[in-house]
């Protein structure tokens, strides 16, 4: 049985064979994973990681029980633990997608649950392991290439679990570059600077946006989440800081992307969607066969294709 927690269980090898049998997957619908149920347990709102589990299980036979806005309707909302709804899910279902507001909550929850459990975001400075699959995805298949990378990611770097989650991933390939672009506030925590000095990947860290993402190949914008930000007044220093509008856009070098994991709530201009550059809604369909590949790999494969995390 894998659970999937973080991104640190997946060597490069192992990103290849899943990344092939995603492409493989591409339009694809089947019967593989009849006869299994999917539970997705959302503590905390979501469209497209919820949405996007549920309709690859659905495209490979499988079934789907569902539970949005679990704090409010789930039975947590009566003291329940988080370990107890667990065991009691483990009847129903035959994998668990959750995504809670506790960084650690997945791996306490992987602790105690005999099918997999796949981290779906576990807090705002915790891992988003998914999302960071298929950003990975979406740059190697669109710049066609594996090394050799310059990526800027850009805004909020403190309060994001994607980022962090991508930074593991990236340390796999050579030649790879990192440009952090935030204020000073919202700058990347040093768990992830410290694991890329130790892989050796060289990274700078800017406020200026403009310089910062001229070289690069890859520009990975982030939403200032107001959710994670609690004080206001703080949140209103930081939103608009980092806006990509088209004029920022074209000045991008040529082959570059923009890429999201959404929503975005006006830190890339709508008149950016037109642009050669921008990719963030096909990055969505690249998600959808990623999940799937995740999904067929956990519950229809022969073979254990990523490690297990490692228990803190
Ligand atoms: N990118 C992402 O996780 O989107 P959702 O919050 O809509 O799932």
């Amino acid at each position: 049985m894998q659970h999937l927690i973080e991104t640190q269980q997946f060597t490069r090898e192992a990103l290849k064979e899943l990344f092939n049998v995603a492409t493989s997957l591409e339009g694809k619908r089947g019967q593989s994973l009849k006869g299994k149920i999917l539970a997705s347990l959302f503590y905390e709102p979501s469209t497209r990681t919820r949405l996007s589990f549920e309709s690859a299980m659905l495209r490979l036979g499988g079934e789907v029980i569902t539970m949005e806005n679990g704090k409010e309707s789930s039975s947590q909302s009566k003291g329940e633990t988080l370990e107890d709804s667990i065991k009691v899910v483990n009847h129903y279902a035959d994998l668990i997608v959750m995504r809670h507001a506790e960084v650690g909550s997945a791996a306490r929850a992987a602790a105690v649950s005999n099918v997999p459990i796949i981290n779906a975001g576990d807090g705002n400075m915790g891992q988003h392991p998914t999302q960071a699959l298929l950003d990975l995805y979406t740059i190697q298949r669109e710049l066609k290439r594996e090394d050799n990378i310059h990526i800027a990611i850009v805004g909020n770097l403190k309060y994001y679990r994607s980022p962090r989650s991508l930074a593991y991933l990236l340390s796999k390939y050579k030649d790879i570059k990192v440009t952090f672009i935030s204020s000073p506030e919202l700058r990347m925590e040093e768990d992830v600077k410290t694991h890329l000095k130790e892989n050796n990947v060289p990274f700078t860290e800017t406020e200026d946006m403009i310089t910062g993402i001229r070289d690069a190949d890859v520009v990975y914008q982030t939403r200032i989440a107001k959710e994670w930000i609690k004080n206001d007044e703080e949140y209103e220093k930081q939103r608009g800081r980092y806006i990509i509008t088209r004029a920022v856009a074209d000045s991008m070098k040529k082959g570059a992307i923009i890429i999201h994991p959404l929503p975005r709530v006006g830190e890339i201009e709508e008149a950016v969607d037109a642009s050669p550059h921008a990719v963030y809604f096909k990055q969505i369909g690249y998600g959808l066969i990623v999940r799937m590949a995740l999904l067929k790999t956990i519950l229809g494969g022969e073979k254990k294709l990523f490690r297990a995390h490692k228990k803190k």
